[in-house]
């Protein structure tokens, strides 16, 4: 099994008659977060057998369906667990009215928010707290973006385009924070948009660099490989984000959510093919879609 970042000799692909080299991105597959609110979710299923989480717990349906198999149920809301049941907040975390009501029903909480996006929602509801008017750079119904807002208590603003800001009533005291998936680029570009037109504006970088490190990794394998592909949930923004990435660098790239999707003919005369995963893809997708392209190139 070729390693993360490494280049191996691969089987004669026999139609064209090349070697063929797989090279698998830097940082693909599951982040820190993911892999933690992974191993929450399984521990207490070990322990429980049932457990109610608010929402996909991750964007991968191989996955959730393994978990659903062990008793993991998804619901919308608190109101949906029985009382005195057990329910996990996922790595996006959730505003506070998720953890008062579930208090209010005596549900034991397994709380998978990732510590990065607690630091989003902290400094959020800090700025929100002393005053200032917040901004959040994200996507206005990402259920992160959300849950930072319910933490200012639904005062901050999201903001999807920079260009957004230009329509905005600003006062003196602007706070910005991010989305922990957002571009550092779409984060800067607000900065630049807000500063002249308010006094006092604090920033709270709280973007997670992991995103940017799969990023940046995949672009960079991209740009070696004749063929990109890309694994990972088709819901998965992040994936989905990833393959433009590969796309616009001018590589052909496909966006695949399992190795059996793979067309041969997207193989054919290409000497290397690189693959990555978005941050919910497991190290199984990633191996099973190196598996199929050997298979493919060996027929
Ligand atoms: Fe956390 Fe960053 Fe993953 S915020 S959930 S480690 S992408």
């Amino acid at each position: 099994m070729p390693v993360p970042g490494s280049r191996l000799p691969f089987d004669i692909c026999k139609s064209v008659l090349i070697p063929m080299t797989i090279l698998i991105a830097d940082h693909a597959g599951f982040c820190f977060g993911v892999q933690r609110s992974l191993e929450m979710a399984a521990k207490a299923l070990a322990e429980r057998h049932e457990l109610q989480c608010l929402g996909q717990l991750i964007h991968n349906r191989q996955v959730v369906a393994e978990l659903e198999a062990k008793g993991l149920r998804v619901v919308s809301s608190m109101e949906e667990v029985p009382v005195g049941g057990a329910a996990m907040v996922r790595a996006h975390g959730a505003g506070p009215a998720t953890y008062q009501a579930a208090e209010r029903r005596r549900i034991t909480l397994i709380d998978a928010t990732c510590p990065f996006v607690q630091r989003a929602q902290r400094a959020a509801a800090a700025m929100a707290e002393e005053g200032y008017q917040v901004l959040v750079v994200g996507e206005r119904d990402h259920p992160e973006a959300r849950g930072i807002v319910e933490h200012t208590g639904g005062r901050a603003t999201v903001v999807e385009d920079p260009v957004e800001v230009d329509g905005l009533r600003l006062t003196d005291r602007v706070g910005i924070v991010a989305q922990t998936t957002q571009s550092a680029e779409k984060l800067a570009e607000v900065i630049s948009r807000v500063r002249p037109r308010a006094a006092d504006v604090r920033v709270a970088d709280t973007i997670c660099d992991a995103t940017s490190q799969r990023q940046a990794a995949a672009l960079n394998i991209a740009r070696q490989v004749d063929v990109m592909l890309v694994i990972g949930g088709r819901h998965s923004a992040n994936t989905t984000r990833l393959a433009e990435i590969c796309s616009a660098g001018g590589t052909p790239t496909h966006h695949i959510e399992s190795a059996d999707e793979i067309q041969p003919q997207w193989l054919a005369g290409a000497a290397r093919v690189g693959v990555t995963g978005g941050a919910s893809t497991p190290v199984s997708a990633i191996e099973g879609t190196v598996r199929r392209i050997e298979e493919l190139t060996a027929a």
